[in-house]
Formats: C-alpha cells, sequence, structure tokens
C-alpha cells in the first residue's frame, strides 16, 4: 500500500517501471521495481538500463506529482550492472525548484548498493503536454 496519492502517470505500467511506494508531493517518492525475464538483454540476464532509467524517471515524476509534469531533461550515470530477479528501489529528491523547473535527483539501489544516480529536470506546465 503507498504512503501518498499519484497525481500523475496514472496509466503508466507499473510491471515496467515500478510500484509507488511513498509519495511527499513536491518533495520526494520511493518506487520499487522487480526486474524480469522480459527485461534482459542477453543469455546472462544483464538487465536494459531502459528499465533502470523508466524507474528513476517515474520516481522523478512522483516525488513532483502535479497532473501536468513532464520530463524535459536528464543526466544519468549507470553505476553497477543489474540482473534479472534484482529489486530496485528509486529514492527521488526534489533538489530545486525555479519557476516551472524542478531539479529532482534520483537515485536507485540494489538492496544497499547504488546502481545508478541521475538528476531529472522536470517541468510542470499549466494545461497537459498534448493538448493545446
Ligand atoms: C518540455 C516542453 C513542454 C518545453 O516546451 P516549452 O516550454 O515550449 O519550451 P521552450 O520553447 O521554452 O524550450 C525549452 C528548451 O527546449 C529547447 N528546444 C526547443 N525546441 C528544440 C528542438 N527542436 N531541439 C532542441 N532543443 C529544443 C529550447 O532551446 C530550450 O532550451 P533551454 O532549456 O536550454 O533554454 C517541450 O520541450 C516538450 O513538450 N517536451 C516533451 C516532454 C515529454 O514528452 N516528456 C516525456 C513524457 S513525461
Amino acid at each position: 500500500m503507498v504512503k501518498g496519492v499519484p497525481k500523475t502517470h496514472n496509466k503508466i505500467s507499473r510491471e515496467l517501471v515500478g510500484e509507488p511506494v511513498e509519495i511527499i508531493d513536491g518533495k520526494r517518492a520511493v518506487v520499487r521495481l522487480k526486474t524480469t525475464d522480459i527485461m534482459k538483454v542477453d543469455d546472462k540476464g544483464l538487465v536494459h538500463g531502459g528499465f533502470t532509467f523508466g524507474l528513476a524517471d517515474y520516481a522523478a515524476m512522483l516525488a513532483v506529482n502535479h497532473p501536468y509534469v513532464v520530463l524535459y531533461k536528464a543526466n544519468v550515470k549507470f553505476v553497477k550492472p543489474v540482473k534479472v530477479g534484482d529489486v530496485l528501489t528509486a529514492i527521488a529528491e526534489v533538489a530545486n525548484v525555479k519557476d516551472k523547473y524542478y531539479q529532482v535527483e534520483v537515485n536507485v539501489y540494489k538492496n544497499k548498493e547504488k546502481v545508478f544516480t541521475g538528476e531529472f529536470t522536470c517541468i510542470v506546465l499549466d494545461h497537459h503536454v498534448l493538448d493545446k
């Protein structure tokens, strides 16, 4: 059961990008993803970085938690490999807000080990990005 209420990305595929655990609007979010076989890129079970990124992106969106938030840019590092079966936890924290721009720091952990770190710039629009 998630602590907090998701206000954005409500139709997202949680089996691909994770389940929200905790949301504090405009401040912080925690999202957990159990990696599965469909995420692997080879016979050794290496997980495609796009899924780790997707988890981190979703956590950034939920840290802002506004219906009209979108991801604008990201600067990321994949620091350790992820293998099928690993359970990942993304912790996203809003570091700075300037006008419509939200700077969100996201770290992803496998147990206590950091596997990914990134800085996400999110924009809160005054309308849905697909509406004129
Ligand atoms: C985020 C977004 C709404 C910003 O649009 P906007 O408010 O009209 O932005 P602006 O026209 O002020 O441009 C913002 C930046 O994009 C850059 N930009 C605009 N068009 C560009 C293009 N064709 N190529 C490269 N950069 C471009 C501008 O130079 C500006 O850069 P800066 O931040 O370094 O100053 C728009 O870029 C967008 O819709 N992006 C898609 C968001 C998305 O779908 N995210 C994934 C789903 S959550």
